[in-house]
């Protein structure tokens, strides 16, 4: 059977930092540990003033193609997953399929282009799309380009303000995939929730505490469904299990109900029982508050065994390394938080080839999907090109007055008095740039030497 999977991915932040802990923490007042303990936060990144969804998508698809020495006849299909779009008809994958034909010679005349659109699950929505496309037999031979790219601002004030990120993941998804191969088998936690949305509005309302608690609930139900089709998930089955990361510190919940889950009935239950007693039963207790005092209490026990720290640091920190230093990149979170964990395996000089990710994506609104991804024997060349350390050490640390004059200028509703023409923080270089309105209103961007 073929396989088909992610080929190549390249990464573009925004080219601003603001640092969490010395620069955000102290204007709020705030004791600093909240974000780098407790959000598991150090900095976010923010894009120039000549940067937006479009020349970041842009950016980091122009390098992947470089990389992989594609032409835009190699690519059938565009997709760009965003929830910070700025057109509600005409899709940001083509004002990016226009920015890459300034640099390369051929056109994308017969690529299918579009926009995907369930929050911060649309990035691998698109991946689906693009999977289905190629295992119909109508791809051609031809890849698919899936960018997922955002700028995730807060109103100021908000609570989200302090897990706000800015960036883009370019990935090529392809027959006979290079780095990952994905699996058949999804789950999937889908319900009608109104815990963040944008209803035609830039900066998302939120309610952050029960969207916390909608992550949980929908992510419970993807692992269930995934494993009704798949088989029962244990500790040890995967190498890696990037998530969804607003922040980390909402994988770090995540991460230990996945654990109880799956140790449920095996034998580190039975060896943890000695230390902390088996796993609450719901059938065992007359109500449910008195279960969920049992659970609550299990897993508080839980967290401090020995056993679950050791797998933690080994099966779910390292996809934390590149979001604790970037903040939420919506739809391309997850993807960062895999990428993440492979660059950790490359780092350490790690043999990963055949190993298995149990990658979970998810969207408020709100939808969780889970599936299992193969690292295929080629997957260190690919990260090896990777510049993501390098961009984030090279970013403007910006002061706390700089970073609200940088949030003002995103903001739609004063960028008009910008008009493309104010201050920015850093010298473009062989990149794509904004570069003022069109007679339409639409927005109009250049190449950079
Ligand atoms: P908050 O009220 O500012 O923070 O909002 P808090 O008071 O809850 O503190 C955060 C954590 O820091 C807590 O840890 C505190 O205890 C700890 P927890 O108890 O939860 O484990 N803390 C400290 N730790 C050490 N030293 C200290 C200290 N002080 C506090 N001194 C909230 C936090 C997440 C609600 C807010 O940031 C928010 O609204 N964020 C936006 C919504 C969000 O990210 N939700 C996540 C799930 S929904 C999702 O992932 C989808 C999304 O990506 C959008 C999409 O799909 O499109 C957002």
């Amino acid at each position: 059977m073929t396989e088909v999977g992610i080929d190549a991915v390249e990464i573009w932040t925004g080219k601003l930092t603001l640092d969490l802990a010395n620069t955000f923490a102290p204007a709020k007042g705030e004791d600093p540990e909240k974000y780098t303990k407790g959000l598991g936060l150090n900095a976010s990144s923010f894009p120039d003033t000549y940067e937006d969804i479009v020349t970041m998508g842009a950016n980091a698809a122009h390098r992947l193609m470089e990389h992989e020495g594609l032409e835009p006849e190699d690519i059938g299909r565009i997709d760009v997953a965003t929830e910070s779009a700025f057109d509600n008809s005409k899709p940001v994958s083509t004002y990016i399929a226009g920015c890459l034909e300034e640099v390369f010679e051929g056109e994308f005349s017969h690529a299918n282009k579009g926009e995907r659109k369930f929050a911060c699950v649309a990035g691998t929505q698109s991946i689906d799309d693009a999977y289905n496309w190629i295992k119909a037999g109508r791809h051609r031979g031809r890849s698919a380009l899936v960018i997922a790219t955002d700028t995730a601002l807060y109103a100021r004030n908000d609570p989200g303000e302090a897990t706000q990120g800015a960036g883009a993941v370019a990935m090529l998804i392809s027959e006979d995939p290079d780095l990952v191969s994905l699996s058949t088998e999804q789950g999937y936690g889908s319900a009608d929730e109104t815990d963040f949305l944008k209803p035609n509005q830039q900066f998302p309302s939120v309610d952050g505490k029960r969207s916390v608690q909608v992550y949980l609930a929908r992510m419970r139900e993807a692992l269930e469904d995934f494993e009704s089709v798949a088989g029962r998930v244990t500790a040890e089955d995967f190498a890696y299990g990037p998530f969804h990361t607003p922040f980390p510190g909402m994988v770090r919940k995540a991460a230990l109900f996945a654990y109880r889950h799956m140790t449920r009935d095996t034998a580190i239950e039975d060896e943890l029982a000695e230390e902390i007693g088996r796993q609450p039963r719901e059938e065992a207790f007359d109500n449910d508050s008195e279960y969920e005092d049992a659970l609550r209490e299990y897993m508080d026990g839980l967290k401090r065994t020995e056993s679950y720290r050791e797998w933690y640091a080994r099966v779910i920190d390292p996809t934390l390394t590149i979001s604790r230093n970037v903040g939420n990149w919506y739809t391309g979170s997850v993807h960062l938080a895999r990428t993440s964990a492979l660059k950790t395996a490359f780092d350490e000089g790690r043999d990963l080839a055949g190993e298995r990710l149990l990658v979970g994506s998810y969207g408020s609104g709100a939808q969780a999907e889970i599936h299992a991804e193969t690292v295929q024997n080629t997957w260190e060349e690919k990260i090896d090109d990777l510049t993501i350390d390098e961009q984030i050490e090279r970013r403007y640390d910006l002061s706390f007055e700089e970073y609200e004059r940088v949030h003002d200028v995103h903001n739609h509703a004063i960028e008009t008095e910008h008009d493309g023409e104010i201050e920015e923080f850093t010298a473009p270089e062989s990149e794509f740039v904004f570069g003022g309105w069109g007679r339409m209103g639409e927005r109009k961007y250049r190449f950079i030497e």
